[in-house]
């Protein structure tokens, strides 16, 4: 995100409740009950060439992260696609990254959520790759984290809410504040879970591709194309809680999201992995995908 001043400066135009209004028209109240409670949810996709890869997978997740914190999006799955949509067009954007976003606005203060009304936008801007070209041939470093993803019993773990995203933050900050360039997070039973946006798999030495067992964090929409693409290239995916310790069996690492695409792994706390033939077939099988 090299150039990137400040994000409410930019000029262009975002959708906010229906309507597509100047850049910096899009306010917030300060007394919006999500900001202090952290119940908004939120997409993150990407346009390649001006189509939007897994558009209503994305919004069906939209929709199922609000009703997992309670509430209802206040428009349909073909008026949000269609937001998505604009907000591109109207922006001029190709090869972007889109943010969807609802949340509870500023009618009720209090803790508890009341009827205050649902708000949504969307945003769109140009964003080529997360990691810089070199660290993508290179593979990243990534440091463990002391925090850990919660489990189902403590929070609403599948649903993609900003609240969730705290702990990820502080995470990726210590990782990069220390010289790497993101976080493993272990889970609240010391298994393998993920990264700070997005999902790991392990090629061990068994010749399988392993991934964690996605029950107290986000299955991925790209996770589960990566899957689809091992599965159909006949590499064996087992998914599975991984122990930390099992690092020692990987051979190539990556991480998936799309964000972050596909993007090897080269050490973990100093362990290290040579990104190798398999990250290869999968990066370029993914970039098919997306550009299909
Ligand atoms: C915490 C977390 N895990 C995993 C992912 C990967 O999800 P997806 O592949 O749907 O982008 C993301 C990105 O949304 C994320 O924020």
């Amino acid at each position: 995100m090299t150039g990137i001043t400040d994000f409410a400066k930019r000029h262009g135009f975002i959708w906010q409740d229906g309507e597509l209004v100047n850049w910096n028209d899009c306010k917030l109240h300060m007394l919006t009950h999500s900001l202090h409670y952290g119940g908004a949810v939120f997409e993150g996709l990407r346009s390649y060439n001006s189509k939007i890869f897994k558009l209503e997978q994305h919004t069906r997740r939209l929709r199922f992260s609000a009703e997992l914190i309670g509430y209802s999006l206040p428009f349909t799955d073909d008026e949000i696609n269609l937001a998505c949509q604009e907000v591109l067009q109207a922006n001029g954007v190709i090869d972007a990254y889109i943010r969807p976003v609802a949340w509870r606005g500023s009618k009720a203060m209090g803790i508890a959520h009341q009827d205050n009304p649902v708000m949504m936008a969307v945003a769109a801007w140009e964003w080529p790759s997360y990691y810089s070209p070199k660290k993508l041939l290179e593979g990243l470093r990534l440091r463990t984290s002391v925090w850990r993803r919660p489990s189902p019993g403590t929070a609403p773990v599948h649903s993609k809410v900003s609240g969730l995203y705290m702990i990820c933050t502080m995470a990726k900050q210590e990782a990069t504040d220390a010289g790497y360039d993101d976080a493993l997070m272990l889970d609240y039973r010391g298994f393998i879970a993920e990264s700070t946006g997005s999902n790991i798999f392990l090629f061990m030495e068994d010749g399988k591709l392993h991934t964690p067992l996605p029950d107290c964090f986000l299955d991925g929409i790209t996770r589960q194309t990566a899957v689809e693409l091992a599965r159909v290239r006949g590499i064996e995916v087992v998914e599975r809680h991984i122990a930390y310790e099992e690092l020692t069996q990987a051979v190539e690492v990556f991480l998936t999201g799309t964000a972050v695409e596909i993007t090897p792994i080269r050490e973990i706390d100093g362990y290290t992995f040579t990104p190798g033939e398999l990250s290869k077939t999968m990066i370029k099988a993914y970039d098919n995908a997306v550009r299909a």
